[in-house]
């Protein structure tokens, strides 16, 4: 049997609602063209992000009902730290609201002006909390990285050579950690390899430098590593994940990704002393250490989402899934970032709208059209997000997590290939009004 299902039932169903084209046609002026001011009651697919959209299991509701919300010692806590020691191995694990709280406090602690923090591709939130502290973020990431039609099997992986040339270039003193994001979604969701993973390792080590993984998409980097990695086809994807976290010293995590929750992360270290002022910064702006900034209840969605998020069938389900939507627009001509990531496809939209320069925005121009068309919500990264400094106009179509079925796939296709039909008609637009900082989430625009 070819044929991919979903590998769950559905026992409880949301409704999504239709609105007819003249609708979203009022709608979207209204929006003043930027799908981010949009009520999201009016969006029938959203991709916006697959972060904290995903849909609990039953065990996960489960465990909601055994929260302890102890403000101290909680045994929540206990099972939280459990579950994530069983999989990272890290000695301190310190709960957070999400994903940032942890890179603020941990560069908090280690970072200070001058200093250097290495990434394969910094995320936005990593990026703007390393420079908060006045250290710079770089991207180092692999040539192939940034060639949307490479199919280079790793193309999150790290440029090992530039790591070690930097370091000798600005000192040990300068480098205070290196960090890998896995997988990497500033780079096109793309996964880094096990063997590039312990070559950094490797180069930190010889230094005496602190890796700490950027560990959001860990469980779907495992699965491609067991698929594209020799050696690793018999391996679990927990065994992968806990191979690659032993080449660490701690990592940084937004549960709200492949920990399966709506919200909460976690920060993890070995470093005793680190420990301790990490969690005096956390005790100081997000809670005590035994909650972070999340109740009982969360720490157990959590404990048990982690785990789910290693299983064979979800993540063989959720990474074909991307990738037949990917293919399916590919082989119609329709470009995007190859091969497609684990979370998300991205449409290139330079190429899917040639005749709409970059400074009319034609990554705002095709994500209001996918839903003039079809109701679809997705998120721009290109000229309206980085202003001069996109490299690309790129669409992010990413997949909430045990959410949408493969018939939902199948009309996000259909509406992709129908906006490729008449693209020729597609205008591009201009601001009338921008924040002077992350103008994308406020902006507003009208077409030209
Ligand atoms: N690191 C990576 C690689 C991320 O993708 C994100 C969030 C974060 C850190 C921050 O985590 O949101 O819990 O504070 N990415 C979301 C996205 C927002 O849409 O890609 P957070």
């Amino acid at each position: 049997i070819k044929t991919i299902i979903e590998p769950f039932r559905i026992k409880s169903v949301e409704p999504i609602r239709w609105t007819t084209r003249a609708q979203r046609e009022e709608l979207l002026k209204a929006a003043h063209y930027n799908l981010f001011l949009l009520p999201a009651d009016n969006v029938l697919i959203d991709l916006l992000t697959d972060s904290g959209t995903g849909a609990m299991s039953t065990n996960q509701w489960a465990a909601i009902m055994q929260g302890d919300e102890s403000y101290a010692g909680s045994r929540s806590f206990d099972r939280f730290r459990n579950s994530i020691q069983d999989i990272t191995g890290f000695k301190h694990v310190i709960p957070t609201h999400q994903g940032r709280a942890a890179e603020r406090i941990l560069f908090g602690v280690m970072c200070k002006k001058g200093d250097v923090v290495p990434n394969n591709t910094h995320f936005d939130t990593t990026r703007a909390n390393v420079k908060f502290t006045g250290a710079e973020a770089l991207d180092l990431v692999i040539a192939e990285g940034k060639q949307p039609a490479s199919t280079h099997p790793f193309k999150g992986n790290m440029d090992v050579a530039a790591l070690e040339a930097l370091i000798q270039r600005v000192g040990r003193e300068r480098v205070p950690l290196v960090m890998l994001t896995v997988t990497n979604n500033s780079g096109g969701g793309q996964p880094v390899s096990m063997q590039n993973a312990r070559e950094v390792a490797a180069v930190c080590k010889q230094h005496n430098i602190p890796l700490y993984f950027d560990a959001c998409r860990f469980a779907e980097n495992a699965w491609f590593i067991k698929l594209r990695e020799p050696g690793y086809e018999n391996h679990t994807p927990k065994q992968i994940a806990q191979e690659m976290f032993a080449l660490g010293d701690g990592c940084t995590m937004s549960a709200k990704k492949d920990g399966m929750a709506n919200i909460g992360g976690f920060l993890c270290t070995n470093d005793d002393l680190l420990a301790q002022q990490e969690k005096d910064l956390l005790i100081l702006t997000e809670g005590y250490p035994t909650y972070g900034g999340l109740a009982g209840r969360d720490l157990e969605a959590i404990a048990v989402g982690i785990q789910e998020a290693l299983e064979e069938d979800y993540l063989r389900y959720r990474i074909a899934s991307t990738a037949y939507l990917g293919k399916a627009i590919a082989a119609a001509g329709v470009p995007i970032v190859q091969p497609p990531g684990g979370h998300a496809i991205y449409i290139d939209a330079r190429g899917f709208l040639p005749h709409i320069p970059s400074d009319q925005f034609p990554g705002v121009a095709l994500g209001c059209e996918l839903y003039l068309e079809g109701g679809v919500r997705s998120v721009e990264i290109g000229t309206l997000m980085f202003a001069k400094a996109a490299q690309m106009d790129l669409v992010r179509l990413a997949i909430p997590r045990r959410v949408y079925t493969q018939s939902h796939i199948d009309y996000l296709v259909e509406v992709i290939l129908e906006v490729f039909a008449h693209r020729g008609q597609i205008r591009g637009l201009r601001l009338t009004y921008e924040a002077p900082f992350l103008r994308h989430f406020t902006a507003r625009l009208e077409p030209i």
